[in-house]
């Protein structure tokens, strides 16, 4: 569209300046006329570059609202079917031979035959190089993905009878690679909780130490 657009200002121009140079020549218009009508012509074609920019522009943020869209239609494979209550998360956790492939790539075992057992109150670390499947696991026990094979249980609840709500209310994760929404700190720190205390927020601020960076004034001038 922008190629048509700039071929028919060239063509319109050099119309202009053949007709308008014969109208000179045979002394029906003026030199002084010629120019001026040149330079409306220069205006009109700016005006008119600027609307079509804005209509190509127009059709292309359609075009990303349809696949905006189209996210917002996929149904996700893990389902919130589970009613089982529970009460905190102060429970053993367990793997018994859980082994996942991603779904875009099927045939490729990220985890096979994987067992450990947490038992409640206690610290537990996940060591390995990189790319060998640490942050999956987190994210199976997160149900972000189903795992293919074995369970994974809660005080020996399968993780599907939960209520996932429930689950990841009782789960803090920090992600490797973090996001910043634009908007507050606050905004930030509370994204999703609908009904929370300024005294909850500040006592998370001081547990998590972010207090201590964020309340200083040549880090962030407007604090929170
Ligand atoms: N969404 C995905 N789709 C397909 N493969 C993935 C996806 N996410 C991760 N993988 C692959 O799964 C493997 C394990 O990745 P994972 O992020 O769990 O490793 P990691 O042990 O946490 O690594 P690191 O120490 O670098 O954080 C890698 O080979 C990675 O390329
Ligand atoms: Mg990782």
């Amino acid at each position: 569209m922008d190629f048509l657009v700039t071929q028919l200002s060239q063509f319109t121009r050099f119309f202009i300046l053949w007709q308008g140079g014969m109208m000179v020549l045979d002394g029906s218009l003026s030199v002084g006329g010629l120019t001026a009508l040149i330079s409306y012509c220069g205006m009109f074609e700016n005006a008119s570059n600027s609307i079509t920019h804005k209509v190509v522009e127009w059709f292309r943020n359609i075009e990303r609202a349809g696949e905006f869209l189209d996210v917002l239609d996929r149904i996700p494979t893990v389902k919130d079917e589970g009613t089982q209550d529970f009460q905190d998360m102060s429970s053993v956790i367990e793997f018994k031979n859980v082994g996942f492939c991603y779904p875009s790539s099927p045939d490729v075992k990220i985890i096979e035959d994987i067992s450990f057992k947490i038992p409640q109150g206690s610290s537990f670390g996940i060591v390995g190089t990189s790319g060998h499947g640490k942050s999956t696991i987190m994210k199976l026990f997160l149900r972000l993905y189903n795992r293919s094979e074995g369970d994974i249980t809660v005080d020996g609840n399968l993780i599907e009878d939960l209520s996932l709500a429930k689950l990841h209310h009782q789960i803090g994760y920090v992600c490797q690679t973090p996001e910043l929404f634009s908007g507050t700190i606050e905004e930030n720190i509370t994204y999703g909780l609908v009904d929370y205390s300024q005294e909850d927020f500040k006592e998370v601020c001081a547990v998590t130490e972010v207090s201590t960076f964020i309340e200083d004034e040549e880090n962030f001038p407007k604090g929170y």
